[in-house]
């Protein structure tokens, strides 16, 4: 695993160049995608690529990690409206090509082909991921099998008092979600992981210092074969 210290601003632009080097390189790339707080700089930079001319999505897929089950993709917490609102409206990407996990209605079917459609794409190229205080890679809480595909989630209460910063009240936060699993996430060509702040600090010193434990499952990234971990000062701060 790789590690990369700079600032927010430097590491979201250095890992939005990875992607639009990934897409140069693949026009047809297949990127995994991440909600949440850390990758909103990344979107930020891909959207003015994409605006310059200098990168296209137009024959791009997309797969995302998560969705709250209970939220419908317009209501404002959701993942989908999060994606739409923070990335795909902005760009020039076909929105039948973005994929994000159902929260409602017959979402059960929807999340059970979910790998195999990423594999039916040709699997994810690159994959961006953040990471809970607790260590959870996309809504993979503490416990959750190694050889977990995408399946339906219990939120941790650590993690529902993280995401409750978004919501009116924390008893508006859903407490179970769609998740891709660990092997799912491991099957990606290439993973960034982006975590900044002292909240991440413990949970990456478990990452880079940890055992590999089903207790800590960000740790199964150790044997991935291209990741590289991009970081501030203060998320590395227990690292050194
Ligand atoms: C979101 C996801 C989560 C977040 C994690 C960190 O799609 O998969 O694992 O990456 O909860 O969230 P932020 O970035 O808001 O600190």
């Amino acid at each position: 695993m790789k590690v990369i210290v700079k600032e927010e601003a430097e590491l979201s632009r250095l890992i939005a160049e990875e992607f639009i080097a990934q897409i140069q390189k693949k026009p047809n790339s297949v990127l995994g995608l991440a909600t949440g707080t850390s990758p909103l700089g990344v979107y930020a930079n891909l959207v003015k690529a994409n605006k310059e001319g200098r990168v296209s999505f137009k024959d791009v897929k997309t797969f995302n990690l998560d969705e709250y089950i209970g939220l419908d993709g317009t209501h404002p917490q959701s993942y989908r409206y999060f994606m739409n609102v923070n990335l795909f409206d902005h760009l020039d990407i076909k929105k039948e090509n973005t994929h994000v996990l159902k929260g409602v209605g017959d979402y059960v079917s929807y999340y059970k082909q979910y790998d195999e459609e990423i594999a039916k794409a040709g699997g994810i190229d690159l994959q961006i991921l953040g990471i809970g205080s607790d260590g959870h890679i996309a809504f993979n809480e503490p416990g959750t099998p190694f050889d977990s595909l995408t399946h339906e989630a219990e939120l941790a209460e650590s993690t529902i008092v993280d995401n409750s910063r978004l919501f009116n009240d924390i008893s508006e936060v859903p407490t179970r979600a769609v998740t891709m699993g660990l092997k799912s996430i491991m099957n990606a060509k290439k993973i960034v992981l982006i975590a900044t702040g002292v909240n991440k600090a413990k949970a990456i010193k478990n990452l880079l210092h940890g055992n590999k434990t089903e207790d800590n499952p960000c740790s199964i990234l150790i044997d991935h074969p291209d990741c590289t971990i991009y970081v501030d000062k203060e998320a590395y701060s227990l690292s050194k």
